[in-house]
């Protein structure tokens, strides 16, 4: 049986803010906040910055700043596939920069794709590397990396 593609649920502010009062009391608790919900949403969507504030008693710009510091935080919705392409020293060597230009050129038009940078998956020695849809995968080339995306 195929894995399936990551689904998020649809935004929702009163479900931002449980998950944000749910984490307030951890030490540090912004970005486990922000990973908790893209998680959940598959981004952070502008609606739960001031959510997010009033609940952490930050300003809107704090919170703004954090999540457009840290490349893991998506600010719209991803596709339905998510390719996150190693772009660290050993896959740039091995031709990353070219795969991931064709390969998000190849998904541009249908939207249903997501591709992302990585640095480094710990999987240098099957460089270039990727994760797509969560799965790590190794010795890449556009034909294949397109080719197990289509095929989930
Ligand atoms: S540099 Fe790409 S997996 Fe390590």
């Amino acid at each position: 049986m195929k894995p399936q593609a990551p689904r998020f649920d649809a935004f929702d502010a009163d479900a931002c803010r449980e998950i944000a009062q749910d984490l307030a009391n951890h030490e540090g608790p912004l970005l486990p906040i922000l990973h908790a919900l893209q998680d959940r949403f598959g981004y952070i969507d502008q609606a739960a910055l001031p959510v997010i504030a009033d609940v952490l008693n930050l300003s809107r710009a704090e919170v703004h700043g954090v999540v457009t510091f840290y490349h893991d935080f998506r600010s719209r919705p991803p596709g339905r596939h998510v390719v996150k392409i190693c772009r660290a020293e050993a896959c740039q060597a091995l031709g990353a920069q070219k795969l991931f230009d064709e390969v998000a050129a190849a998904s541009a038009e249908n939207g249903a794709v997501t591709v992302e940078a990585v640095y480094c998956l710990g999987n240098c020695a099957l460089s270039p590397a990727a994760l797509i849809d969560g799965d790590l995968h190794g010795r890449l080339d556009t034909t294949r990396t397109l080719d197990l995306v289509a095929g989930r």
